[in-house]
């Protein structure tokens, strides 16, 4: 099917919801799907009373996470001194990796600033189709010669990282690197290769630490592979989803 063009509330919260659908699609690929009956009889959540009781595992504790950040910190201090760099954070995943990395950018560079970029990808099954849409309301001349690093949660496909890189150098940013926490590289559709990575992340559906499933457990502050069961009352015992997807965060 033919990505759909959003154009009200009420197709973006559709079109969001087949997002979540399709990155559940491919979670569900990864393990084996149970049938649909099994699947019909546990979206009860009974029993599973907090987020914590909806994760299969934790891939990166609270201690995993705040050690790469210091160290990733660290690195960019070095690599950022005296180049008086824009940090630019992609919404919404981001939004706790950046607080704690900007913060870890020790000694901090004299003219540091912050600003926030928002993108969105529109696809059709089970893939994006690369139509990233960015919405920010940073200036031209906000970005023209500037160091930009971009703050991303994860890099998955890389259709979205390599809009905003293109974005960015078509404002006129005199360089453009980005510090992504995850690195899901083997689900790459274009040849990409992070700057900063956290960690090389396995092929598998995770949320926390600003990353969400329809919304939910962003608020974790550590990293975990969801239980199939928190996803099975969607029906996706294998199905192929419909209609287009936003794989960002809209
Ligand atoms: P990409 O364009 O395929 O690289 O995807 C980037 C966006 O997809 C990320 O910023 C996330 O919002 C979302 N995403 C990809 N993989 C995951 C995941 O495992 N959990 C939650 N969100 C994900």
């Amino acid at each position: 099917m033919a990505p759909t063009p959003l154009t009200s509330a009420r197709a973006r919260t559709l079109t969001f919801a087949s997002t979540r659908r399709t990155m559940v699609s491919v979670a569900m690929n990864l393990q084996a799907a149970p049938a649909k009956t099994a699947v019909k009889e546990a979206c009860s959540c009974s029993g599973r009373q907090t987020y914590h009781d909806d994760m299969a595992k934790t891939l990166y504790t609270e201690a995993d996470i705040s050690k790469r950040v210091v160290e990733l910190g660290r690195q960019i201090a070095q690599d950022y001194e005296g180049k008086a760099p824009l940090v630019l954070g992609v919404l919404k995943g981001s939004f706790m990796f950046f607080s704690d990395l900007v913060r870890a950018v020790e000694p901090c560079p004299r003219g540091l600033t912050m600003d926030f970029i928002r993108a969105s990808s529109y696809g059709s099954g089970t893939e994006s189709s690369g139509d990233v849409k960015l919405k920010t309301d940073l200036k031209r001349e906000k970005v023209e010669g500037r160091h930009v690093l971009l703050v991303e949660d994860i890099v998955d496909t890389a259709l979205t990282i390599t809009t905003v890189i293109r974005h960015l150098q078509e404002c006129g940013a005199a360089s453009v690197a980005v510090a992504t926490l995850l690195d899901k590289h083997e689900r790459r559709r274009l040849p990409y290769r992070p700057e900063y990575v956290g960690f090389v992340c396995p092929n598998e559906f995770v949320v926390g630490y600003g990353l969400d499933f329809d919304e939910e457990y962003r608020s974790l502050p550590y990293i975990g592979v969801l239980k199939p069961e928190c996803y099975a009352h969607l029906g996706l015992d294998g199905a192929e989803p419909d209609g287009s997807g936003d794989s960002g965060d809209e």
